[in-house]
């Protein structure tokens, strides 16, 4: 922030608050065990893994705060990193914004991470992070597309969709998170669009309707979104692979 004499932190905010309907009926997607771990706990480790980010706030469910506490206490954690479980909202952007307001003044950097992207590597979160440091003001890891996409005009469900354009897909990106921003910018964008009304499906999103620069780097195919069955079945097999590998 402005004050030079404090140093510059780190801070991650997961935004966990959401049901996670998609994954089908159950519990909260973010407390779903993958590998015996809430996923939640995976995305919380993800963050502190990096030894750049000295606090992760967790944006719990409205009524789930002090679950979310008390789980984390039950779980290991890096002693070098400090954790806050704010209450989250309606919406993820609105849940993304209650943890941005409960950042100590000495955080310059912020990292936005999806608790349904439990297995992003480190190294990712490391380069996210770098890219910030070096002046970045929005950072977005990403991946080249395999499918490829198609604009259509959405019908009913299950109808034929007419296809309005197909955009060239080496230009597309699929972005992941961490997402990382100067904290200063981030708040901005998000100030801005709770008066505009405009929301955005990922926060670089809102910096970019701020007109602020945002650069891609690249993504890891283990930083996907667990978003429907399969994706656990997905998470499981990194899971067990890391696992096997590590006990050589
Ligand atoms: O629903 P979706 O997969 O896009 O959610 C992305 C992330 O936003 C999830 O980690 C989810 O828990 C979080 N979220 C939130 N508050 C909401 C809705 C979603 O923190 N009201």
């Amino acid at each position: 922030m402005s004050d030079q004499s404090l140093p510059r932190r780190t801070a991650a905010v997961i935004p966990a608050a959401g049901r996670g309907v998609r994954l089908g009926p159950g519990a909260p997607k973010a407390l779903r065990a993958l590998g015996g771990t809430p996923m939640l706990v995976h995305a919380v480790r993800a963050m502190a893994a990096s030894r750049q980010v000295s606090l992760v706030v967790v944006v719990a469910p409205p009524d789930g705060a002090h679950g979310v506490r008390y789980l984390l206490d039950e779980h290991a954690l890096p002693e070098r990193t400090e954790f806050l479980v704010v209450p989250g909202g309606e919406t993820r952007q609105e849940s993304v914004k209650l943890g941005l307001d409960a950042l100590p003044a000495d955080v310059s950097a912020v990292l936005v991470h999806d608790a349904a992207r439990p297995l992003v590597p480190v190294d990712t979160v490391d380069a996210v992070v770098e890219a910030v440091r070096a002046g970045a003001l929005a950072v977005v890891p990403a991946l080249p597309l395999a499918d490829t996409v198609k604009e259509v005009e959405p019908g009913a469900p299950g109808e034929p969709e007419p296809v309005l354009s197909t955009p060239v897909r080496s230009r597309l990106r699929a972005v992941q998170t961490p997402q990382g921003f100067d904290r200063d910018t981030l708040v901005r964008a998000h100030e801005r669009v709770a008066v505009s009304g405009e929301g955005a499906t990922d926060d670089a999103g809102l910096v970019e309707q701020l007109g602020a620069p945002v650069v891609v780097v690249p993504g890891h195919e283990e930083a996907f979104k667990v978003t429907r069955p399969l994706d656990l079945v997905l998470a499981e097999a990194v899971l067990a692979r890391r696992r096997a590998n590590d006990a050589f």
